[in-house]
């Protein structure tokens, strides 16, 4: 039976990595147990390249205590900033694996940058399902659909379940803005029509965002598509594309290269896992050389 009214949204729990300023949610349906996890989070000390899993450890925590049913491992894109914790969780919960069906696209600009071998398909194949835009889904009884939203990169999906949307890397904070949109494949004028199909769901829908970075006030993870759409300081309404463009491409070229871009696309583009172990049975991430602009 179809739950009704109030019951076809999620409950959305936020989990934070406070090392990499990343919100990672378990969705879950209020009629079931059945629940999304979205955007997970590996740990790595950079200095002595050592992997930790403490905060996907407390999801996994979380998920077994409230005996929830993994249908959905999400990720909204392949992040630069941090690595996904996903097969790690998946491994212990179960639940699909699934990213934007335009990953073959990433996978091959990375790929190629990072000149990996054959043993890395450029076809996707690492994730269990690649979504489609507007393709629709369901967590148990919720209701969701993938969105595509490129500019950031070009596979980044927003998902709408219910009445919330996990925008990714599109939409930040109204007093923070909008996410760069210079990395390879980004584009600041595809991100302005993308933020825009998100601005175009209904305005009490929440949306959930990825990151925020507040210089001034506590750390800030839902709002709404009235919220961003009266305040976002480079999207509001009335904003014409010449002009985010304009101040999107200027802010981008005094950013420098994300701290932990290097093993986060070697290991996300791979769907979350290390390249495979040398001959001495220990697992190397590469560092190119004037690959990317400082
Ligand atoms: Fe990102």
């Amino acid at each position: 039976m179809q739950p009704s009214g109030a019951q076809h949204n999620p409950e959305v729990l936020m989990f934070f990595d406070k090392d990499t300023a990343t919100f990672s949610y378990v969705v879950k349906d209020p009629s079931s147990n059945a629940c999304a996890i979205i955007d997970s989070v590996m740990s790595i000390d950079y200095p002595s390249g050592t992997i930790s899993y403490e905060g996907a450890d407390r999801i996994i925590a979380f998920i077994k205590e409230q005996q929830l049913d993994v249908q959905w491992l999400i990720e909204t894109h392949v992040h630069a900033d941090h690595l996904s914790a996903a097969p790690y969780i998946q491994e212990r919960t179960g639940g699909k694996l699934g990213i934007g069906a335009l990953i073959t696209t990433v996978q091959e600009v990375f790929g190629t940058i990072f000149n990996t071998g054959s043993e890395f398909k450029r076809d996707g194949s690492q994730f269990d399902h690649l979504f489609a835009d507007g393709e629709t889904y369901q967590v148990g009884n919720l209701q969701a659909r993938a969105m595509h939203t490129p500019g950031h990169t070009p596979a980044c999906m927003t998902h709408v379940i219910g009445d919330a949307a996990f925008v990714g890397d599109t939409l930040f904070m109204p007093d923070q803005g909008t996410a760069r949109a210079d990395f390879p494949g980004g584009s600041a004028h595809t991100l302005f029509r993308s933020i825009h199909k998100v601005l175009s769901l209904p305005s009490e829908t929440r949306l959930f965002m990825c990151h925020d970075y507040p210089e001034t006030r506590a750390v800030a993870y839902e709002t709404t598509v009235a919220e961003q759409k009266a305040g976002n300081i480079h999207v509001k309404d009335g904003t014409r594309e010449e002009d985010y463009v304009h101040k999107r491409e200027a802010r981008d070229a005094t950013l420098g290269m994300p701290r932990l871009i290097l093993p986060s696309l070697q290991i996300n583009m791979r769907a979350g896992h290390m390249p495979p172990a040398e001959n001495n049975n220990r697992v190397y991430l590469k560092l190119p050389i004037n690959a990317f602009k400082h």
